[in-house]
């Protein structure tokens, strides 16, 4: 059967390549997984980088990571303009986007929603985003363009959902990270009655979450970091969906690394295309059992089991992977 939207898939991104990315996230999980709950965030961490790196070498691909670990002084791999895959020179150019392991605190604390994800797309198309933060604001697919804006208010947004949905305003339910610098943002929600989901962590994860109907979330909002954004925009582009970020900046530094990165207008609000254009594959592998995946799961007689969502922007192709490995 042909891709129902063949003249914007990519050739670039060959159809192999969609499964091989379940490959890489798969690794980073696994290796991960050995140590949730143990505490240790940075060797869970570790763990996860060193597996993806690996991972990546095996395939044929001149992959560059555009969104990594930090810049080449501050992470040992896949850092920023690192080089992966093993066909160097020869194999399809490929920007990647990665976070070997979205979650750390959770994985250490064995809390729900730690992921292993990327996003691969052709050279150029992921927006370089420095490490800051990222003002977020997320609704799933089935809405009317620009049903949300951050140039809205809170109330707005909120009562523009509930409008094309066909609910009261009160009877939204808006993901939201548990941080103090939320504590505005959730009073003006407190004041609408919306439910408000407080995730600790893992914010990739609440983005999606509002394309699911299962989770009952209906909006995402709040600042994360950036990298996370482009990460979730890769996702939406492929399921659908609106998003909508800005950059945050708390110093001089974080300004600098901007525009060191190429970004000019540092008050620009950001959609879905401007994140992640063209064609694009994003996928996930759940590390702790979360809202999207499961989390990996070692099994009597020497299995273990992963499930995984790899998806692709120009043919709208969800596929869950269930993967059984044997192990040992
Ligand atoms: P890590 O996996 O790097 O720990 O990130 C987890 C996370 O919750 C992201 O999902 C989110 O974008 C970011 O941290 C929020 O940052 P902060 O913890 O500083 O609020």
């Amino acid at each position: 059967m042909q891709d129902r939207n063949d003249a914007a898939a990519s050739h670039v991104l060959d159809r192999v390549l969609v499964l091989e990315m379940v490959r890489v996230t798969e690794a980073a999980a696994i290796a991960a997984s050995g140590l949730i709950g143990r505490g240790d965030e940075k060797a869970a961490d570790a763990a996860a980088v060193e597996a993806m790196r690996r991972a990546f070498d095996i395939l044929t691909i001149d992959g560059t990571v555009v969104i990594g670990e930090g810049e080449r002084d501050e992470a040992p791999m896949l850092y920023i303009g690192e080089k992966v895959g093993g066909a160097p020179g020869t194999g399809p150019r490929i920007d990647i986007a990665l976070d070997p392991l979205e979650g750390t605190t959770i994985t250490a604390k064995a809390g729900p929603n730690a992921l292993a994800v990327l996003a691969a797309a052709e050279e150029g198309c992921l927006l370089n985003a420095p490490d800051v933060y990222m003002e977020k604001l997320a609704v799933g697919p089935g809405y009317p363009p620009d049903v949300i804006s951050l140039d809205k208010s809170v109330r707005e947004n909120v009562e523009a959902v509930a409008r094309a949905k066909g609910v009261a305003p009160h009877e939204i339910i808006v993901c939201v990270l548990d941080r103090p610098r939320h504590a505005e943002l959730i009073g003006e929600l407190r004041a609408i009655g919306c439910g408000i989901q407080l995730i600790p962590d893992g914010d990739v994860a609440g983005v999606i979450a509002t394309t699911d109907e299962d989770t009952t979330i209906d909006l995402y909002m709040g600042s994360g970091g950036a990298p996370e954004g482009v990460l979730a925009a890769a996702a939406l582009r492929c399921v659908g969906g609106q998003f909508n970020g800005r950059l945050l900046f708390r110093n001089d530094n974080e300004r600098s690394r901007a525009r060191k990165w190429g970004i000019e207008e540092l008050d620009r609000i950001y959609r879905l295309e401007d994140l992640a254009k063209g064609d694009c594959i994003f996928a996930a592998t759940g590390v702790t059992d979360g809202s999207l995946l499961e989390g990996v799961k070692r099994r009597r007689g020497g299995t273990m089991t992963t499930e995984s969502v790899v998806m692709r922007a120009s043919t709208g192709t969800v596929r869950w992977v269930r993967t059984e490995h044997r192990v040992g």
